[in-house]
C-alpha cells in the first residue's frame, strides 16, 4: 500500500530514512532496488547546492530511483528557495525540509532542529521553499527542543497550512540526542492536528517495532533508519512483511552475501577506491554484525575476517577477504542444512 505525497506516490509505507554519511547513492540504490518505499538524499545544505558545490550536487544523485527526495537544510529563506529550484532541476520528486538535525554544527548555525525554537521562522523556510518548488515539499522535525517544548503539533499544523505535503516526526527531542527510546505514542499528538501524511520515526528496528509504532502513533508510514545499518534491503522486507505478513521470505545468507559484494563494488565506483576503501570500513563492520546475529559466521572467525576487512588498503584486497568470507558462509550453511 502505497502512500499519496501531492502528485507523488510512494512505492510502500516503510522509507529509508536520510543518514549522513551512510544513505549515499549505493546504499539508497540497494534499498530502493529491494522495495523501500521512498529513498531520501543525506542532508544538503541549501546554500552549498544553490552554488552548486561539487559534493552538495554528487549527494544528490537519483540515477534509477524514483520517487527519490532531495533533503535540504538551511536557516535563510532566500537559499531555502534557491536550493529547492536546483534540487528540481536535479531531478527530485520531492524535497524535504530538515528540523530534526540534533547535531551542535548545524543547530550552531540555526538549521536543523534548532528551527523548533523559533515556528514563526520555520514556517518563513517552508513557505520560501513550497513557492520556489513544483514539486511536493515535505517536513522532517523532532517532538521538539526539549522536553518543555513539545511543539511538533503545532509546527506540523502550521506547516501544512503553508503548503507541506508529508511530515516525518522522530519520536525523540532534540535535547535527547539519541538516547533513550523514542515516544512513539507522543507523535500521536502530531496526527490529531494534520490531514496529510505521517510518517513515524525512531527506533524501528523489526516488523514488531513497525507494527507497534504505527498502532501507537497513528502514523500512515514509517521512516527507519539505524536499522538498515549492514542491511540496506532491510526496508523493503519491512514492507513486504507489513503488507503480507511476517511469513514473507526474508534474504538467505547466500543473497546477502551478494549483496555485500554489490555494495561494496558500487562504494568503490561511486566514491572511487581511494576514499571507497575508508567509507565502507563501517558498512564492513556492520555486515559483521548482522552475520554474527544470525549465526552465520562463528565469532572467532568473525574477529579475524573483520581485523583482515579494517585493514585491507586496497579494494581488490578486501574483495577478496569478501569472497573468502563468502565461502566460509557457504560453508556454515551447508553444515546447518546437513
Ligand atoms: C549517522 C546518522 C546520520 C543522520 N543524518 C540525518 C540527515 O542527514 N537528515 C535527517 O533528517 N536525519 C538524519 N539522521 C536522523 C535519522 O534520519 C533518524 O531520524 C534517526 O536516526 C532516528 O531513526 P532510527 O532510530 O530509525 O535510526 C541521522 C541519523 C544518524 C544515526
Amino acid at each position: 500500500m502505497s502512500i499519496q505525497i501531492g502528485h507523488i506516490k510512494t512505492r510502500n509505507k516503510v522509507f529509508l530514512a536520510p543518514m549522513s554519511g551512510i544513505t549515499d547513492l549505493p546504499f539508497r540504490q540497494i534499498a530502493h532496488e529491494h522495495g523501500a518505499g521512498l529513498v531520501i538524499s543525506e542532508m544538503i545544505a541549501s546554500k552549498e547546492l544553490a552554488r552548486s558545490r561539487a559534493d552538495m550536487v554528487r549527494k544528490t544523485r537519483k540515477d534509477n530511483i524514483s520517487p527519490f527526495v532531495i533533503q535540504l537544510s538551511g536557516r535563510e529563506q532566500h537559499w531555502m528557495a534557491e536550493g529547492a529550484k536546483v534540487a528540481q532541476d536535479l531531478g527530485c520528486d520531492a524535497i524535504d525540509i530538515n528540523m530534526g538535525c540534533p547535531a551542535r554544527q548545524v543547530t550552531g548555525s540555526l538549521s536543523g532542529s534548532a528551527l523548533m525554537r523559533n515556528l514563526d521562522h520555520a514556517i518563513s523556510l517552508v513557505e520560501a521553499t513550497v513557492e520556489a518548488s513544483s514539486v511536493p515539499v515535505t517536513l522532517k522535525m523532532r517532538l521538539g527542543w526539549d522536553e518543555e517544548t513539545i511543539n511538533a503539533p503545532e509546527l506540523a499544523k502550521r506547516a501544512e497550512d503553508a503548503g507541506v505535503q508529508l511530515i516525518t516526526v522522530h519520536g525523540r527531542t532534540r535535547c535527547q540526542f539519541y538516547k533513550g527510546k523514542a515516544d512513539w505514542q507522543a507523535i500521536a499528538a502530531v496526527k490529531e492536528q494534520i490531514s496529510i501524511p505521517l510518517i513515524a520515526n525512531g527506533d524501528g528496528n523489526s516488523i514488531d517495532d513497525v507494527k507497534q509504532m504505527m498502532k501507537l502513533s497513528g502514523a500512515d508510514g514509517v521512516m527507519v533508519g539505524r536499522g538498515a545499518y549492514g542491511r540496506p534491503w532491510f526496508i523493503g522486507e519491512l514492507a513486504e512483511q507489513l503488507d503480507k505478513g511476517t511469513g514473507t521470505a526474508r534474504k538467505t545468507i547466500q543473497q546477502q552475501m551478494t549483496l555485500y559484494i554489490e555494495h561494496y563494488q558500487l562504494m568503490m565506483s561511486f566514491h572511487g577506491t581511494q576514499f571507497g576503501v575508508r567509507i565502507a570500513r563501517k558498512h564492513l563492520g556492520w555486515m559483521i554484525t548482522r552475520l554474527l546475529e544470525q549465526k552465520a559466521i562463528a565469532p572467532n572467525i568473525a574477529k579475524e575476517i573483520q581485523t583482515k576487512l579494517m585493514r585491507a588498503n586496497e579494494a581488490s584486497l578486501a574483495l577478496s577477504h569478501l569472497a573468502e568470507l563468502e565461502k566460509i558462509v557457504q560453508g556454515t550453511q551447508t553444515r546447518c542444512a546437513a
